[in-house]
């Protein structure tokens, strides 16, 4: 996590800089600051906490110069505060630093030995001084960036600047992203895209061990060892409006009103209709593989380990292979039985995720194949998989996971659909009224949008309690989890997801006049036993908030608040579900007045593990 941002070019840096770092605080917003050159010095403004902190500092402090560099930051090493933000100086050096240096205890007491006294309690300043240190024997600024991170272990996404060298500006990658963009006479580079959408779409995604020297006129890249690489640039899609507000209050709540366009742009030209036949573009897997598939693991984290849970309902009703579902970072511990017969699915709205980049590899290293639902273009996870599906979201800046999530959803669909026709599990008829339904689905969602204001009035009644729980049963159980987590998430509400089944097995002693249980329950063939739940709670006092497809279905007589969404298949059901519960908590954490796109503690792309 933490997002690097640097610029090289005859402008002021300063202005780019921090524009790029407001697109990139999603990653963290512990602390923030710059750095820039002028006349030859460096200077630097750091501050803690949101990057409001620090332009009202550079009010009364600008910074004028380029090139410049800038971070916003996630802690790990060292608490949040100004000392520990970045960027972070020694004797002419000055670094931002995406990562973890593992092996910064030794280093540290090596420099301490050499006369070092270090000002924070970051690995990352260890970086500063072991340059200045190779600095002083190579007397070359590109050298002793080379020999000082030759000598570090872990994982870094690094901008540096020197006094020494004041027109050049190096960059280097090992672990965490690092993208550069291209413009005319000018460089950007940030550890994501929408930092530099504003300048350029001319975008060279890094790889692991490159490093890039830049000056206004030029940039080099080479592998750590200096050899040369050859890298053209790739013209992003993405619009600088996608990572705008638009005039809503929150981005989470633009995304979640995103949704219908999002969904259809990720099915847009995959579908042959004549055939009824799902067409996947950057599959990357032979045919035969697919068909002699014997086991699939979908891993994944956070909100994206939900969608893998529902894809084992689709994939094993209509693929009919046994999945398995992995969260990322428990993967590669228990020595997976990946075979050269076994498909690794990864889902990963960022592409970053270190675990699931982690399970990736080893399910590599085990000669397994790797397809990955990915949201964003060229991103490790995208780049080391042997296929992609990308889901067409757009930039998600909320922190609270909510297009991505349903795009992945519709992605496991339409991978299922492929699948299942593949090994001819699947007839034309069959995938025709899936596929039918799908179409249907952008507009299901706009209905279910439309619950937007009966949603916020509910949520006026629920915003003081303590704790929630959340029930689903089947294809609706990841469901009452993710519901569950987007609130714990920006509102701060404790609260659980379950099997509906499950109550009796120890939730019902929570439940009390105080606890809201909210139902998944839509009409399929648990429906009454979903229902039954629900008198169960109210048996005892619980309050019940349902959410259900079919007004006239009795759940009034047995529920507090209904929401009820338009009426779909049943595999495309959780998406509908999901609407009016990201609704709901985003409504609850607003009256709360949390911060919503930013809520305390978490980042959007968790590269450390
Ligand atoms: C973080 C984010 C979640 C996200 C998870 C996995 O925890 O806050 O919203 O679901 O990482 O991220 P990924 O990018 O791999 O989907």
């Amino acid at each position: 996590m933490c997002g690097i941002v640097g610029y090289i070019g005859p402008q002021q840096a300063t202005p780019i800089v921090l524009d790029g770092l407001r697109k990139l605080e999603y990653r963290g917003y512990d602390s923030a600051g710059i750095a820039t050159i002028n006349q030859g010095k460096i200077n630097i403004c750091r501050a803690e906490g949101k990057l409001l902190n620090l332009e009202k500092r550079l009010l009364d402090q600008p910074l004028i110069g380029h090139p410049g560099i800038g971070h916003t930051r996630w802690a790990t090493h060292g608490r949040p505060s100004e000392i520990n933000a970045h960027p972070h100086y020694a004797g002419g050096f000055v670094v931002v630093h995406n990562g973890i240096i593992e092996n910064y205890l030794d280093l540290n007491t090596s420099l301490r030995e050499q006369g070092h006294n270090f000002s924070s309690d970051t690995d990352t300043e260890i970086i500063a001084h072991w340059i200045e240190e190779h600095y002083k024997e190579c007397g070359d600024f590109e050298s002793a960036v080379r020999k000082a991170l030759g000598d570090v272990r872990g994982a870094y996404a690094v901008a540096i600047l020197s006094e020494q060298e004041p027109d050049k500006l190096i960059v280097a990658k090992q672990g965490s992203p690092l993208v550069v963009g291209q413009g005319q006479g000018e460089f950007f580079v940030a550890s994501d895209i929408p930092a530099m959408l504003a300048h350029t779409r001319q975008m060279i995604f890094l790889e692991d061990g490159e490093l890039v020297v830049f000056t206004a006129e030029a940039m080099a890249i080479t592998t750590l060892a200096g050899m040369p690489v050859q890298k053209t640039p790739k013209t992003i899609t993405w619009s600088p409006v996608m990572a705008e507000k638009d005039g809503y209050r929150h981005f989470m709540l633009k995304e979640i009103y995103e949704q219908p366009r999002a969904i259809a742009d990720t099915i847009a030209g995959r579908i042959r209709e004549d055939q009824a036949e799902v067409f996947l573009e950057d599959i990357g897997l032979e045919d035969v593989f697919l068909k002699g598939l014997e086991r699939i693991y979908i891993v994944a984290c956070g909100t994206s380990w939900h969608a893998a849970l529902v894809g084992k309902f689709l994939l094993e009703k209509h693929a009919r292979i046994p999945v398995e579902v992995d969260i990322a970072s428990e993967f590669r511990y228990r020595d997976p039985l990946v075979t050269e017969k076994t498909l690794t699915l990864l889902i990963s709205q960022s592409g970053e995720t270190a675990d699931t980049l982690a399970a990736l590899r080893e399910a590599h290293g085990k000669a397994g194949k790797v397809l990955a639902i990915c949201n964003v273009v060229e991103s490790s996870i995208a780049r080391e998989s042997d296929g992609v599906i990308y889901t067409h979201a757009g930039p998600e800046i909320g922190v609270a996971s909510t297009k991505a999530f349903t795009t992945q959803l519709v992605a496991l669909y339409l991978f299922t659909l492929y699948l299942g026709d593949l090994r001819g599990n699947l007839d034309q008829q069959n995938r025709r009224t899936m596929l039918d339904a799908l179409v249907s689905l952008p507009g299901k969602i706009e209905e279910c949008l439309k619950l937007d204001d009966a949603i916020e009035q509910a949520a006026h009644g629920l915003m003081q309690v303590h704790d929630f729980l959340y029930l689903g049963r089947g294809n609706q159980y990841p469901i009452a989890l993710e519901g569950a987590l987007k609130l714990k998430e920006i509102s701060y509400i404790h609260a659980e997801g379950y099997p509906a089944g499950e109550m009796k097995h120890g939730p019902i002693a929570l439940i009390d006049e105080q606890l809201p249980v909210v139902v998944i329950a839509p009409h399929n063939e648990t429906f009454d036993k979903v229902a039954a739940n629900m008198e169960e709670v109210q048996a005892r006092g619980g309050r019940v908030v349902s959410v259900t497809d079919q007004a006239e279905s009795g759940l009034a007589d047995k529920a507090e608040i209904v929401f009820v969404t338009p009426k779909i298949i049943d595999d495309l059901m959780p998406v509908l579900t999901t609407i009016p519960l990201q609704l709901l908590s985003y409504h609850i954490a607003v009256l709360k007045g949390t911060d919503v796109d930013q809520p305390r503690n978490l980042a959007k792309r968790v590269t450390v593990e």
